[in-house]
């Protein structure tokens, strides 16, 4: 009877996708680094919700957000979680600076955030779920928030503004300095949703300078920075990042039937660990160095990619600064992005539509040759 019902199980996952063949380019995970897996698997059961328990695997969390702190600049006092993924860190920080600033309010108006349009959708999910007003600000044709509708749209019931590091349209990065300024200005908070850029923006040269993506930003109460995207480990794993405790405090729980009765600032109470080793094993595998050469082989396909679909007569929009692109086909152009993606899709390669774009990811384990089997596969296309 057993054997049946996995039979039947595995009947339904044949229908599933493989991210080892290098054509799935509509994600934001991919297949974790094989030494992440092995680590992964051999920690299933640690649960970070009962540190009683797993003081070891507590410990590890702690390690995670001292190497993602160091990243970022986050200082001593500064704290954090490794949670499901981007939306729950993204909810998780906009609850805490909710309740923070909770007293502020009258009871019958809602607190707003000032966020740009390109925000993903867990911030209308979080908006939903504590009651916040979400008040979206168009973005420039760079696709970064315009700095003066932003400082227009902020009123007396506005809680904080949100910066993004690595769209999820087309992986760009909004004037965090300029956002920065604003909310000093204005004694806001500010969150940066850096889930899929956090791991990629601080390997390339020049990043602290130019994107400014760091906790010396004084108003940054949080980032959230997902390991479950360019950290390659298995999912779940987003993570959040706190400048200091006050923020968790003001979403703490005691949960008293546990052992130690632990205080948790989480949404979830079983939590597992299993992502969190993974990562720092990992990290301590292969450090900084190593994810740098992955970060920038991934940004190195990327322009290659931009650059042949260039010759080909497709419009890039917005140049991409990291792995992340969006293309464009021209009035002229023998498919137009529907058509194309559908015939990608058909031929085995998934990309997705976004903005009226063509969106590629390129991850891990899609190369350099992959991407020259896709240019030969568009090239047919075209032909056709
Ligand atoms: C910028 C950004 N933030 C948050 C998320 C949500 O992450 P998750 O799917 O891990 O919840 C995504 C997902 O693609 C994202 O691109």
């Amino acid at each position: 009877m057993q054997f049946m019902v996995r039979n039947q199980v595995n009947k339904e996952l044949a229908k599933d996708l493989t991210y080892s063949n290098g054509q799935i380019l509509s994600s934001m995970n991919s297949n974790a680094h094989s030494f992440a897996s092995g680590v992964f698997i051999d920690n299933l059961t640690k649960n970070l919700g009962d540190p009683a328990l797993f003081s070891g695997t507590a410990e590890v969390e702690l390690q995670v957000i001292r190497t993602l702190g160091s990243l970022f600049d986050l200082p001593a006092s500064g704290t954090g979680a490794i949670l499901t993924g981007g939306s729950e860190a993204n909810i998780t920080a906009l609850w805490a600076i909710r309740n923070k600033r909770r007293t502020n309010f009258r009871t019958n108006d809602s607190p707003e955030i000032v966020v740009p349009e390109s925000v993903h959708i867990s911030f209308d999910k979080a908006a939903d779920l504590l009651g916040l007003k979400l008040i979206k600000i168009p973005t420039t044709p760079k696709y970064q928030i315009d700095l003066k509708l932003a400082e227009e749209a902020i009123t007396k019931n506005t809680i904080a503004l949100i910066g993004v590091a690595g769209t999820t349209a087309f992986g760009t990065i909004d004037p965090l300095s300029d956002l920065n300024t604003i909310c000093l200005n204005h004694k806001l908070d500010m969150h940066i949703d850096a889930a899929f850029g956090g791991l990629v923006f601080p390997f390339l040269a020049h990043s602290k300078t130019k994107y400014s993506l760091s906790f010396d930003l004084k108003a940054v109460a949080s980032i959230t920075v997902d390991i479950h995207k360019m950290g390659h480990v298995p999912i779940p794993g987003g993570g959040l990042l706190w400048r200091n405790t006050s923020y968790p405090k003001a979403i703490q729980f005691t949960l008293p039937y546990l052992a130690g009765m632990p205080k948790q600032s989480t949404i979830t109470g079983t939590r597992s660990g299993a992502s969190t080793i993974a990562f720092q094993s990992l990290w301590n595998e292969i450090g900084y160095d190593g994810y740098q050469e992955i970060v920038i082989s991934c940004v190195e396909n990327t322009q290659f990619l931009a650059k042949e679909l260039e010759k080909r007569g497709l419009k890039i929009p917005i140049e991409p600064s990291i792995n992340i692109l969006g293309v464009k086909t021209p009035i002229d152009f023998p498919l137009d992005v529907s058509e194309l993606h559908k015939k990608l899709w058909k031929n085995g390669w998934t990309t997705s539509i976004v903005n009226g774009c063509l969106r590629f990811v390129l991850m891990p384990p899609t190369g350099k040759s992959k991407l020259e089997e896709l240019l030969f596969l568009i090239d047919q296309l075209i032909d056709q």
